[in-house]
């Protein structure tokens, strides 16, 4: 399948999604990275593996509407079968979600639907609770609230701080969102309603 990643920073999780693919693991290609801020640094690693880049400056635009009408535009354009929200950290317009629906995926550093939004790392650690992860899900109109692919857990630890509650999630986003895109590109997810079906190998 052809795949196109949205990222808006760092890119570790794009990065998962390129090694996956370069290791025969996701059966898919990589058609381009979207991002927002021209320096991200998912730009660097889509280059090193010639990724076509798509820039869409959210600072150059007057409007929300004009930048969420040429982000549809690009996404259009991009003709991928999947949408992949890798650390992308703009909410989508409801048109750009009902367009992708059933195609566009999101990695949200938390066991949803607790600690929706930004931060969430730091939402588990001030609400105390004792075990966290990461939830890979289909994107709908709402914010983090699209049907549940899976959940990758961790423990919290009373030593930990965010950063180190941050970067145990981090190491399970990596797993948990190349392996949501192996299943989707063999045609092993199946969305009924809410409710993620996988389908047996
Ligand atoms: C990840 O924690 C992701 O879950 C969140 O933003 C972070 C992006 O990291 N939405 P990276 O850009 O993939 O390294």
């Amino acid at each position: 399948k052809n795949i196109a990643v949205l990222a808006s920073g760092r890119g570790s999780n794009f990065q998962g999604i390129i090694d996956g693919i370069n290791c025969g693991k996701i059966n898919g290609k990589l058609v381009c990275l979207i991002t927002d801020k021209p320096d991200a640094y998912a730009i660097t690693r889509a280059k090193s593996n010639n990724i076509p880049v798509i820039v869409i400056d959210f600072s150059l635009f007057k409007s929300r509407e004009d930048y969420n009408r040429a982000l549809n535009k690009a996404m259009l354009e991009a003709k991928a079968d999947l949408f992949i929200l890798a650390g992308y950290m703009r909410l989508l317009d409801d048109e750009t979600a009902k367009t992708f629906s059933g195609k566009m995926i999101n990695i949200h550093p938390a066991l949803l639907p607790s600690f929706t939004g930004l931060k969430a790392q730091k939402q588990a650690i001030e609400y105390g609770v004792k075990v966290a992860g990461c939830t890979v899900h289909f994107v709908d109109e709402g914010m983090d609230t699209g049907p549940i692919i899976l959940q990758h857990v961790v423990p919290v630890f009373d030593t930990d701080d965010e950063e180190k509650l941050s970067e145990r999630i981090l190491k399970e986003e990596h797993i948990a969102l190349p392996k949501a895109v192996e299943l989707f590109c063999n045609d092993k997810i199946k969305i009924e309603g809410r409710i993620v079906r996988i389908l047996p190998e």
